[in-house]
């Protein structure tokens, strides 16, 4: 192709300019990316959703100290702060930990390091019961929890679950009263926090629903979309090549049979790509690579093709 008008100099002018400006919208983007990805985790580390919206409901307690925790109000409960920690929606687990701190009227002994329970509690919780015995100090407990998700419908799949969470304490075995916070942001994803509790909080339903984050969408897609790409322009060259009436080049066959064998590894390249099999594989690798066997048979029939044809001169 020519410029006609522009002289060499102005050309080789253009040319660094293209190239400056490529590498500062490279480097542009990576910025943003850093500082966005920031500015999200900050946001989401600072997420979180909370089974009772206001304490009145506690009994209240005025005796002695509770822990700075237990805020202000001489209110008397269990603090439940469960962290979401990892999500394998693959194999439909999350793991959880949950750290109990006991408020008012619960609290043993405590000082700045560890806290006890008063009463002897138990407490049902997710697929667990938990002991604790009096002037014990609460244990943080780590769980597995099934999830209801539907990993075929990567990278837009969703998934959620939610437990009860009830107990009892004392020999009259009174009804526990929990306020549940609950938060975490496991990589990859995306949680909303919707815990529900009754009039006395003794009956707290902790309830998480989490998505893919907006990272894994777009690099999910913009895989997808280039291996539909890199197929696409291969069968073009096949088809290119025919046109043209030309003898196929040795260097279209390798690169062909390449993207061929290529394709499972650009697809498991998706941040955490579940096995393959999902819907998107049945609407991208599938079709890639059956675009891109058709196009290494293709050039192999145009070699054949011309062999016998220069053979017959
Ligand atoms: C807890 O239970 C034990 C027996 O298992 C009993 O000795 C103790 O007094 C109980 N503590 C309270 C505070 O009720």
């Amino acid at each position: 192709m020519q410029f006609p008008t522009l002289s060499n100099v102005t050309r080789k002018r253009i040319h660094i300019t293209c190239i400056v400006l490529f590498f500062i919208a490279i480097i542009c983007g990576l910025i943003t990316i850093r500082e966005v990805n920031i500015r999200k985790t900050n946001s989401k580390k600072n997420r979180f959703g909370i089974s009772a919206t206001e304490l009145g409901n506690f009994e209240s307690w005025k005796t002695t100290p509770s822990p700075d925790y237990c805020g202000i109000e001489p209110k008397s409960f269990f603090g439940a702060y469960v962290r979401v920690t990892s999500v394998d929606a693959a194999n439909g687990v999350v793991k959880i930990s949950t750290t109990m701190a006991p408020c008012g009227l619960f609290v043993g002994e405590f000082d700045d390091y560890s806290v006890t329970t008063s009463q002897n509690i138990t407490l049902n919780y997710n697929n667990a019961v938990m002991v604790y015995k009096s002037g014990q100090v609460m244990t943080d407990q780590s769980g597995i929890v099934a999830i209801d998700a539907d990993v075929n419908n990567y990278p837009f799949d969703e998934f959620s679950f939610s437990f009860v969470m009830r107990g009892t304490y004392g020999a009259a075995q009174r009804a526990v009263p929990v306020l549940a916070l609950l938060y975490g942001a496991p990589m990859g994803y995306s949680l909303s926090f919707d815990p529900i509790a009754n009039d006395d909080n003794t009956v707290v339903v902790i309830a998480v629903s989490g998505k893919r984050n907006l990272t894994v969408k777009t690099f999910a897609v913009i895989i997808m979309a280039g291996m539909w790409a890199m197929a696409l322009l291969a069968v073009a060259v096949a088809h290119a090549t025919w046109v043209s009436g030309k003898k196929v080049e040795l260097p279209v066959i390798v690169f062909s049979i390449t993207l061929l064998f290529a394709m499972p590894t650009v697809r498991n390249a998706m941040p955490n790509a579940p096995a393959i099999g999902i819907l998107a594989d049945q609407m991208v690798l599938g079709w890639t690579m059956m675009l891109l066997s058709l196009t290494v048979v293709s050039n192999f029939v145009n070699l054949l093709y011309h062999l016998h044809a220069d053979a017959q001169k």
